[in-house]
């Protein structure tokens, strides 16, 4: 099993970063559910709950008949009501045994920074019913470097060190490209397959997420030569500039259900 890249991070800042990328991806993420039919009495399971806000909506769309669980390798960011329907496991996936099955399964920006993808993909179809449906949603931060094949200016040299850095721990930064291949491989039928370019203007969710990444990682970043400390305060710095519109990276959301046979 791999570090995860943000298992410095302190537990404040972490959770702050956590929030920020709900609050660029939710809207997306439950109109996307929303399309499976979610309906009191469903079982879900959610893959890397971070600080837990769709847990929390799962766990209202199934009510008090259904189950929501979630699994993280780290739940303090997860706040425990007395709602018996939502239950909670720290620990890495593949470690955790599950003997429930699902109607629907829901992983965000997960699968990328596991190197067991193809195991945590196989355990996860395993444990849907035939016919339960899946949503995965993983980025592809190559887009980020398209406007800019040539990294002339900060943006550009810190985008393509993004890319390295996930390369040098053995991950891919193109890894939503190669999602829907992964999940017919695993067991999956596509259903639908929709790309999303965050291309912002400073200060929106995503732009803030990817400051705030940027500050956290920095020391990895730079170890890939491809940048330099100043280009990443050049980076933090138009990420903050309402008037600067840039292209962060794309999400691909795969909408897959269990065959029934
Ligand atoms: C980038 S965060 C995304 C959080 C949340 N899905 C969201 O999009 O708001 C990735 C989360 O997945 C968790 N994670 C990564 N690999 C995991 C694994 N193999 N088992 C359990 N949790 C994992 C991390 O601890 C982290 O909370």
């Amino acid at each position: 099993m791999n570090q995860y890249i943000f298992d410095n991070n302190s537990d404040a800042r972490e959770f702050q970063r956590l929030q920020l990328v709900e609050a660029a991806n939710d809207p997306t993420t439950i109109r996307l559910l929303e399309e499976t039919g979610i309906q009191p009495g469903w079982h879900c399971l959610e893959l890397g709950t971070g600080a837990g806000s769709i847990l929390r909506w799962l766990g209202s769309q199934v009510g008090p008949t259904g189950l929501a669980v979630g699994v993280d390798k780290k739940t303090t960011y997860l706040h425990k009501d007395d709602s018996p329907h939502i239950q909670i496991y720290q620990g890495s996936f593949l470690d955790i045994p599950l003997d429930q099955s699902f109607d629907l399964l829901h992983s965000r920006y997960v699968l990328i920074h596991n190197q067991e993808d193809g195991a945590i993909l196989r355990k996860l179809c395993s444990l849907l019913k035939p016919g339960g449906w899946a949503l995965f949603e993983e980025p592809d931060f190559t887009s980020a470097t398209l406007p800019e094949p040539e990294q002339k200016t900060p943006q550009g040299r810190v985008n393509r060190a993004i890319c390295q850095m996930f390369i040098n721990v053995g991950l891919d930064p193109a890894y939503a490209l190669r999602l829907p291949h992964k999940l017919e491989k695993a067991g999956f039928h596509i259903v639908k397959a929709q790309a999303l370019m965050h291309l912002c203007p400073g200060n929106a969710p995503m732009a803030k997420v990817m400051a705030e990444s940027a500050l956290v990682l920095e020391q990895e970043y730079t170890t890939t030569g491809l940048c330099s400390p100043e280009d990443i305060q050049a980076y933090v710095r138009l990420s903050r500039d309402s008037t600067h519109w840039a292209l962060y990276h794309s999400t691909t959301s795969v909408i897959a259900r269990k065959p029934m046979m």
